[in-house]
């Protein structure tokens, strides 16, 4: 078993992403170019200290993480977009592992640039890359393993978890804030949504698509943390820190406390309100206001959870509700979660909106209010983030299949991974996932989506699709 040292452990993601820039560079120039090289050049420097120590550099790809020389590598949110590049980018070429071996050179590594970027993705693109990089001596790879069944397992259980302790948290946290309950401790609170953070900054599309799930009877809790979740993980594409994510989390978390004002009889009724009722329930963001200042120790994460629970129904260009006067603008959260919650509102089924929609016509709806309803900058982010296809999304296939939205692909927002709901006769199928990049002998696509379906009207419980496994 290797033991890397400390030191190398640290610079271990400095070596990844640079790896990935190299790559990226690559992909726009040619391997002679002044800006490969240099970038050539300044990965070379960084390695060679490491492999006089180390001997050999083995980057390897197992599941959802990069492993240094045996060592797993934490995503970095500084590194997100780097590391989700290069993550493709192997699994398109079946590639598992890069070694370098002993000095490495620039040749050598404008050689590998060269075989990496012009190898076929499709039809045993391995193969062939492996065929061109034979000829450098310095560097060897290792085709894509299997993620261990074990270590599957072991995430759908961390991902589970992790949601439903959240609601269960939440639950405890708005039981005592309902009761009037003084000095509500959010040391917990911070725990489960920095638990929350540091998921998304691993597993962000996994968890990303558990908010696909929604709880008809438990709508305010699950609603709370998917949009926690969802505020989240735009928030890490914008590049707040931790601390500021996690700030955001909370925030999010409890953008609905007011809501324990409201009698159930109102918030669960199935038919529409009258005024007398519209009026109640258009003073929660106030009554949040008020719980949350009257039960949660004064601090900034408590004011700034105030201005977003009192500012999550105003649009982005102050109409909306409370009424605030026309110069008012909404606290940077506030137009994260404005979005988020309305995503998450829009797409879920809920009493009084007995008809949820499918989240891609959600983001329709979304983007055609941008500027006046929703931020138009964060709009676009979050769609780019959602994907063309949501996960969650319940689509028919070219080939009479149907299926739902497992995974996206950020490459081709297109071409998702899907989960089979019903073979292209009608049968129920189970656990069979396809990736739509895949081609066919011909070189076409396998699969191609036609159209989204509505999964309301065909009675598809998609947490039973989304749970499962994907090896
Ligand atoms: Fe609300
Ligand atoms: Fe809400």
């Amino acid at each position: 078993m290797h033991n890397p040292r400390p030191q190398a452990i640290r610079e271990a993601k400095d070596i990844v992403n640079r790896f990935a820039i190299i790559l990226k560079i690559g992909q726009t120039y040619n391997a002679d170019n002044q800006a490969v090289v240099k970038a050539v050049d300044s990965f070379v420097e960084m390695v060679t200290p490491v492999l006089r120590n180390e001997q050999s550099i083995v980057i390897e790809l197992l599941g959802e993480y990069f492993h240094f020389n045996e060592a797993r590598i934490r995503y970095t949110v500084q590194y997100y977009v780097n590391f989700d590049f290069l993550m493709e980018e192997f699994r398109k070429r079946g590639l598992g592992s890069i070694t370098f071996n002993d000095t490495i050179s620039r040749r050598d590594l404008q050689d590998f640039i060269r075989a990496f970027l012009s190898c076929p993705t499709s039809d045993s693109p391995f193969v062939s890359l492996k065929g061109a990089v034979e000829t450098i001596d310095s560097i060897n790879i290792g085709a894509l393993k299997q993620a261990r069944e074990g270590e599957i397992v072991d995430k759908r259980h961390t991902l589970r978890r992790t949601y439903f302790n959240a609601v269960s948290h939440l639950k405890t946290v708005v039981g005592r804030i309902k009761v009037g309950a003084e000095n509500v401790d959010v040391k917990k609170a911070r725990l489960v949504v920095n638990s929350l953070v540091d998921l998304i900054l691993e597993e962000e599309q996994m968890l990303i698509s558990m908010t696909a799930i929604k709880d008809y009877d438990e709508y305010t809790y699950h609603h709370s943390v998917n949009v926690s979740i969802l505020s989240i993980a735009l928030g890490m594409k914008l590049g707040l820190n931790k601390k500021k994510l996690s700030e955001l989390g909370i925030a999010a978390f409890l953008h609905d406390v007011g809501k324990v004002t409201i009698p159930d009889g109102i918030l669960n009724k199935p038919s529409s309100f009258d005024n007398n009722e519209w009026e109640i329930m258009r003073r929660h963001p106030e009554e949040g206001v008020k719980k949350i200042l009257a039960t949660m120790k004064m601090d900034a994460l408590t004011i700034r959870s105030a201005i977003v629970a009192y500012e999550h129904h105003l649009n982005y260009d102050g109409s909306g509700y409370p009424d605030v006067p026309e110069s008012h603008r909404l606290d940077f959260y506030s137009n994260i979660v404005t979005i988020t919650d309305r995503f998450d509102a829009m797409t879920s089924a809920r009493v009084y909106s007995r008809s949820p929609k499918p989240p891609e016509e959600a983001l329709h709806i979304l983007l055609q209010s941008a500027g006046k309803d929703v931020d138009p900058t964060l709009i676009k982010m979050f769609i780019k983030m959602i994907g063309v296809f949501p996960i969650g999304t319940f689509v028919a296939l070219d080939t009479r299949e149907l299926g739902v939205v497992y995974r996206g692909n950020s490459m081709h927002p297109d071409r998702p991974i899907i989960v089979l709901v019903a073979d292209s006769q009608g049968q129920k199928v189970e656990n069979t996932f396809v990736d739509l990049t895949d081609r066919g002998l011909d070189d076409r696509y396998r699969r191609t989506i036609k159209k989204t379906l509505d999964s309301n009207k065909y009675d598809i419980n998609l947490s039973e699709y989304l749970l499962e496994s994907y090896v």
